[in-house]
């Protein structure tokens, strides 16, 4: 049985009624990290690996009622109070999900479910986004709500800002909207994107997953370096205000400022504008076809975020490293927000067994913990597979 299958088995096991089934996509982002808060260019796709939802309408006293064998819990709620304390965090997010809703005055029956899934958690690669944008989905269409999916991307970001990450909206936007084949050109500032063909040639993606969890919402680094960014837009706005972001900001202004902001926020504010150029640079190449320099922007990418915006590990930057002796991998960076999680790589095909081998032993022999490897393809975004007749 596949986990979709699954999940739908259990869910008619335990509730006996009808449902439907959602299918929300984790994301990678080829390259454009921590740019989305700062109105930049991002470069994600949805991932062929997912959260499932079996959802249906309940008559339960319960708000929500969802077993979830990926969570290894069970969400029970009423929503009569605002507080997310103590909650296990997959349970903050649907509480938070239909605490925004309901303040945006959508009117919400009980819902009861089950909830499976096969994106690594904690991995950098959106497991949260695509829960709760499968969550609002399913929510919608069950009580036929029909929220669009750019007010779905919204309300999926308000829920991670109430559970304490302050993040952009790349993740949502590549969830909803992931096309197969294809990256998301997404300018965080208009929300217009236009979908490019991820033609590798002879190469693949895979992603490693370095084991480091990450928590970004936990009082990481992550808030900080949003903070930092504004602070800088902040003190520029006082002399330019058409600066509203450092999407507004270009490197000879950024310069005439850098004895008036702190050392460390002109360094991340520098980071930011660079990975926004190679942001447009990738796209370039990509649709040029060449794809060794696609490779070498991720490299750049990565040593950006490692030094100037300094959000990798040393876990993360073995990863990165021990693919440099190799000719057959052209690019590798850490994707998503960072202190963790997991690396994209650009390998030969043909030479992907042995790399990876090497690899994996390199770092299981400093870190004392395997890694683990995926080949990952750009897919749809959150659907519906299946709805009673
Ligand atoms: C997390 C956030 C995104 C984005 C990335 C970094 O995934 O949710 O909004 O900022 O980090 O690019």
């Amino acid at each position: 049985m596949t986990i979709l299958q699954q999940i739908a088995y259990r869910y008619y096991q335990q509730f006996k009624q009808q449902y439907i089934l959602v299918k929300a996509p984790g994301r990678f982002n080829l390259i454009g990290e921590h740019v989305d808060y700062n109105l930049g260019l991002v470069l994600p796709a949805a991932i062929d690996k997912h959260i499932y939802l079996a959802l249906g309408k309940s008559n339960d006293t319960n708000l929500v009622e969802i077993f979830s064998p990926y969570f290894n819990q069970t969400a029970r709620f009423t929503c009569d109070n605002d507080s997310l304390e103590g909650l296990p965090s997959w349970i903050k997010y649907l509480k938070a999900t239909i605490i925004e809703l309901k303040a945006r005055g959508y009117a919400l029956e009980a819902v009861n479910g089950a909830i499976d899934g096969d994106i690594p958690l904690g991995a950098g690669l959106s497991s949260s986004a695509a829960l709760c944008c499968g969550f609002i989905y399913g929510i919608s269409y069950l009580n036929q709500l029909k929220i669009p999916r750019n007010e779905i991307a919204v309300i999926a970001q308000a829920t991670e800002h109430r559970v304490g990450l302050n993040c952009g909206l790349m993740d949502q936007y590549a969830v909803l909207y992931g096309k197969a084949g294809h990256v998301i050109g997404l300018d965080c500032r208009s929300l217009n994107f236009r979908y490019i063909p991820l033609n590798l040639q002879e190469y693949s993606i895979v992603v490693a997953n370095s084991k480091i969890k990450h928590e970004l919402a936990a009082g990481s680094g992550y808030n900080e370096r949003r903070a930092a960014c504004e602070r800088v837009v902040e003190t520029i706005n006082r002399n330019h205000a058409e600066v509203n972001s450092l999407r507004d900001v270009d490197f000879h202004t950024l310069r005439s400022y850098k004895d008036k902001v702190d050392a460390i926020d002109y360094k991340r504010a520098n980071y930011v504008l660079e990975e926004n150029q190679r942001v447009i640079q990738t796209m370039k190449a990509l649709e040029d076809g060449r794809i060794a320099s696609v490779g070498q922007y991720l490299y750049q990418s990565h040593y950006g975020m490692k030094l100037d915006y300094e959000i990798t590990v040393p876990e993360i930057d073995l990863l990165v490293d021990l693919t440099k002796p190799f000719k057959e991998v052209i690019g590798s960076r850490m994707v998503g927000g960072g202190f963790g999680g997991c690396t994209i790589n650009l390998i030969e095909t043909a030479a992907k067994a042995q790399v990876l081998e090497h690899i994996a032993q390199e770092y299981e022999n400093q870190f004392h913990v395997a890694p683990e490897f995926y080949d990952i393809q750009p897919d749809e975004g959150v659907h519906l597979v299946h709805a009673p007749a």
